[in-house]
């Protein structure tokens, strides 16, 4: 494997357009989470299409058990960050708990603060029918909105807990009426959280726009994953996700190093210092 290069992507940049091209294109769509400048930077020039800013901060970098405390401030701040480093990738914020379901102006209002004051590209928000008129709202004020149905961690209390959804006939009737209605209302492409490979087979071939999965199989036009989870951060991890590296034990490891080191008086050698 070959070093990546932080320079900037020379490739150009990845639009809504380009992205609604993808559908059950050659080359699916790669999304990963990213909330800081570092990160975002090497996912950019790594070549990941889609930097989503997820409420999943709250989880990962909050260290809350749900998402719903996250602010809309908060997504703002760390969207920020993400699209100072992003050169090549979308940036898309999602838009937190409470911050789209009380009206439709809310919902617009939310957006356009990310877009305005965090650099986002597009927004995410959860939910299919029940949304959907906030969905066009947003879209109506010129905001791409990447919708996400199945199982959405903001409707925890409803589903009794991160539970794989569209089991049952009338659950996975559920999903696809919730995807097409996310469609119908203009969201440019829709995450598929949470459900059975072949209901997000089934989801994938009857729309028109691209679906991205998380614990849906192989079957969508992408994939996406919580960077802590595939980067290996997470004290544990869903079967669904892919690890690609152990940073969390590399990191602890140095971390044991220099601790080592400052205890025995072998840092700072002579090297560190200033003369
Ligand atoms: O908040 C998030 O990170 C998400 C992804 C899991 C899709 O919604």
């Amino acid at each position: 494997m070959s070093a990546i290069s932080l320079k900037p992507a020379r490739d150009q940049r990845v639009t809504v357009p380009a992205l609604l091209r993808r559908k059950r294109g050659a080359r699916p769509i790669s999304m990963l989470t990213a909330y800081d400048f570092t990160f975002a930077r090497i996912f950019d020039a790594a070549g990941i299409d889609v930097l989503l800013v997820g409420d999943s901060l709250g989880n990962v970098v909050q260290g809350m058990d749900t998402t719903l405390p996250v602010t809309l401030d908060e997504v703002v701040y760390h969207t920020r960050m993400v699209a100072r480093a992003a050169r090549r990738a979308l940036v898309v914020a999602d838009l937190p708990f409470g911050s789209y379901q009380v009206c439709e102006e809310d919902a617009v209002r939310s957006a356009v603060r990310c877009v305005k004051d965090g650099g986002a590209q597009a927004v995410k928000l959860e939910g299919g029918t029940a949304v959907s008129s906030a969905i066009a709202r947003i879209v109506r004020a010129e905001i791409p909105v990447l919708g996400h149905v199945g199982l959405t961690p903001q409707a925890i209390h409803r589903m009794g807990g991160h539970r794989v959804q569209g089991r049952s006939e009338e659950s996975a009737r559920r999903v696809l009426e919730d995807a097409r209605a996310v469609e119908a209302a203009g969201a440019f492409a829709v995450v598929l959280e949470g459900i059975p490979a072949q209901l997000a087979q089934s989801v994938t071939d009857a729309l028109e726009i691209p679906t991205v999965g998380i614990g849906a199989g192989p079957g969508c036009d992408g994939q996406v994953l919580v960077m802590h989870d595939m980067l290996g951060f997470s004290d544990w991890t869903p079967s669904f996700v892919k690890q690609y590296a152990s940073l969390g034990a590399l990191a602890a490891q140095a971390a044991r190093c220099f601790a080592d080191d400052v205890a025995n008086g072998k840092f700072p050698g002579e090297e560190h210092a200033y003369s």
